[in-house]
């Protein structure tokens, strides 16, 4: 990353919030259901399944999380409806994990039985560290009751995945691999690059020859490599993993993972509370400065 990149990256807080918006339109849907629909029937019509998100986190009022609640079920019924290949992500935080965790546990489980009916299935997104635990916690609670409708996020970066890798293995659980994108203390999670990728691959290999059933979920091609390595050298049948990229991330790479015979999953977010989101996406740009001052030239 250049300097001005960095610059413009340390800086983002300060960008006005229409720019932001401008700059992040390409890593969301939209502000509506219908702009998902339109979405994942495009990622549809590539070959690509779709994971959805309904923007929102860190909620600390129980009414917003009935309507969490709410959106989510409308969205299951509109994908069942509307015969499209996607599931859903949820947050934790956006459910009510921050406020309690038996409240938030008994929405992901009304979204969780929803979901099981419609043979749909929901993935628990994984936050920063100061949810790991109760998110885990939430994951076996609802796993217990609905084994094969959800599934959980384990982040490369953070010393303990591979043993929560290890604790989950007797699940038979269903994995979704990334990075991890919040900013954590040194004390807890890798700093080094080439670390973080050497425990992506670490785990993944781990949790395919052991049965469980893995989303590889990067834009790293040096990653996207290696699972596709793995899943070779392993001899694992194509109904066992799946990549995953994030919406407006590198099309180009989508098409190469999909043309090489391997399934692919888009993550879909949308809704009104894009800021958060898309100020994570913004900084993990390499080429945000180019974004940004050509946003506020066309203005
Ligand atoms: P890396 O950041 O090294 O990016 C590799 C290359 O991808 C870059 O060089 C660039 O070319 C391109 N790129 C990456 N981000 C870009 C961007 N925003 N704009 C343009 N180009 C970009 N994290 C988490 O903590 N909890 C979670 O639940 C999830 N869930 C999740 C779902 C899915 C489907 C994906 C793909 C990712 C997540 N993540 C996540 C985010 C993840 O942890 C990580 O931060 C990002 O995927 C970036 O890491 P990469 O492996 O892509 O590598």
């Amino acid at each position: 990353m250049s300097l001005f990149d960095a610059l413009v990256k340390y800086g983002m807080p300060w960008v006005p919030k229409p720019i932001v918006s401008r700059v992040a339109r390409r890593y969301v849907a939209g502000e509506s259901i219908d702009d998902a629909v339109r979405t994942l029937r495009e990622m549809n019509a590539e070959g690509a399944m779709g994971t959805v998100d309904v923007l929102g986190e860190e909620v600390r009022d129980r009414s917003k999380t009935e309507r969490a609640v709410s959106q989510y079920l409308d969205l299951l019924s509109r994908i069942e409806a509307e015969g499209l290949d996607s599931n859903i992500s949820i947050k934790p935080t956006m459910l009510g994990l921050k406020i309690d965790e038996d409240l938030c546990s008994d929405n992901v489980a009304v979204v969780v039985s929803r979901a099981a009916e419609f043979g749909n299935f929901v993935r628990i997104d994984m936050e920063d560290h100061t949810c790991t635990d109760a998110t885990l916690r939430l994951f076996r609670r609802i796993h217990d009751a609905y084994p094969r409708s959800v599934g959980i996020v384990l982040q490369s970066y953070l010393h303990r995945t591979t043993a929560d890798v290890a604790d989950l293995l007797p699940l038979s659980p269903n994995i979704r691999m990334c990075k991890g994108i919040y900013r954590e203390p040194r004390a807890i999670a890798w700093e080094d690059f080439e670390t973080i990728r050497a425990n992506f691959i670490y785990n993944i290999e781990k949790l395919l020859a052991e049965g469980a059933y893995v989303g590889i979920a990067t834009h790293d091609p040096y990653l996207v490599w290696a699972g596709m390595t793995a899943v070779d050298r392993l001899q694992i049948d194509r109904d066992r993993y799946e990549f995953q990229m994030l919406l407006g991330v590198d099309p180009e790479l989508r098409s190469i993972i999909l043309s090489a015979g391997h399934r692919l999953r888009v993550y879909v977010p949308y809704g009104r509370d894009w800021y958060p989101y898309s100020m994570r996406r913004l900084r993990e740009n390499p080429t945000i400065a180019h974004h940004v001052v050509r946003a506020m030239l066309i203005r």
